[in-house]
C-alpha cells in the first residue's frame, strides 16, 4: 500500500502572492508532478498548513492543484496556519482510510489562531478510543504537529505536549506502527518503542535543522521542496523515503513576509 504525504504547502489565496519569495502553488505543483511520475498512491495525506492565509480561496487552490494529479482518497489535516471554518467549507475533515490490513487515521492537533498543538485530555482519550476500536491489523497515525522534540527549540515549543506519553501508550497497547507529521519543514526519522516517528519536508521552503530560532535551511542537500512516500507492508513495517525536487528554482527572499 502506497501513501504519499505532502505537507505545509502554505498556499495563498491569490496567484500573484508569494511567501519568502517562493510561489508556493508552483512548488506544490512541482512536488506533485515529480511524486506522481514516480508512482500512484492509494492515499494522499496532506498534513496541515495547507494554507498560509486560511481563506476559502487558498483551500480551493490547494484542491485544484491536487486534483490535477489525484482524484482518489485523500486525508486533509489542519495545521496551525489553517482555520477550521474555511477549511471545513472547502475540504473534508480529518477522517481515516482503510488500506488492506492497514488503517490510516488522521487526527486534528491544531486549535485556531495558535501555533502550539492542542490536544486536551478529552481529545487524547478520543484518539485512544478511535485506535482501540480499529479492526485493522496495523495503524498509521497522521497529524500536523510532532509528538517529539526535533532539536529546534522555536519549533519544539509547539509540539504535542504529552506526545511522549502518547507514544508510550501507543507502543504498549496498540497496533499503531507509525506516526507521521508536518510542521517542522525538515526530515525527522526516529523509532520510539517500535513506532516509526516521521516528519516530512514542506512542499515549499525548509527550516534549518538544529536552529534555535527561525532559520531557513539553505543547505543544498536539504533545502529543496519535498514529500514522503510511505509503503505500508503486510508485516506491519513501513518503508519510507523522502523525495526532493532537486531542480526546483528555489530562491528565498526573507523580506517577503506577511
Ligand atoms: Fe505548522
Amino acid at each position: 500500500m502506497k501513501v504519499l504525504q505532502i505537507t505545509d504547502s502554505h498556499l495563498r489565496p491569490r496567484s500573484e502572492q508569494s511567501l519568502l519569495g517562493v510561489d508556493t502553488e508552483e512548488s506544490l505543483r512541482a512536488v506533485l508532478a515529480q511524486a506522481f511520475s514516480e508512482g500512484t498512491p492509494e492515499l494522499v495525506v496532506a498534513s496541515g498548513d495547507l494554507a498560509h492565509d486560511p481563506e476559502v480561496e487558498s483551500y480551493r487552490r490547494f484542491q485544484a492543484v491536487l486534483r490535477d494529479f489525484h482524484r482518489g482518497a485523500t486525508l486533509y489535516l489542519p495545521g496551525n496556519h489553517d482555520l477550521s471554518a474555511p477549511l471545513a467549507e472547502t475540504l473534508p475533515g480529518p477522517g481515516a482510510m482503510t488500506l488492506g490490513d492497514w488503517e490510516v487515521v488522521g487526527f486534528d492537533s491544531h486549535a485556531d489562531h495558535q501555533p502550539e498543538a492542542e490536544l486536551s485530555a478529552v481529545d487524547l482519550s478520543a484518539l485512544q478510543d478511535r485506535v482501540a476500536r480499529s479492526a485493522a491489523r496495523h495503524l498509521l497515525l497522521v497529524c500536523h504537529h510532532p509528538p517529539v522534540d526535533v532539536g529546534c527549540p522555536w519549533l519544539d515549543k509547539d509540539r504535542i505536549k504529552n506526545g511522549g506519553e502518547l507514544l508510550e501508550w501507543l507502543a504498549e497497547n496498540t497496533r499503531v506502527r507509525g506516526m507521521v507529521f508536518g510542521h517542522v519543514h525538515q526530515v525527522v526519522e526516529r523509532q520510539r518503542r517500535g513506532i516509526a516517528v516521521l516528519g516530512t519536508p514542506s512542499t515549499c521552503f525548509q527550516f534549518a535543522p538544529g536552529s534555535t530560532r527561525f532559520a531557513i535551511d539553505e543547505a543544498a542537500a536539504s533545502r529543496q521542496p519535498g514529500y514522503r512516500w510511505l509503503e505500508l507492508q503486510a508485516d506491519g513495517s513501513i518503508v519510507s523515503v523522502v523525495g526532493r525536487v532537486a531542480d526546483y528554482p528555489l530562491s528565498i527572499d526573507l523580506s517577503d513576509r506577511d
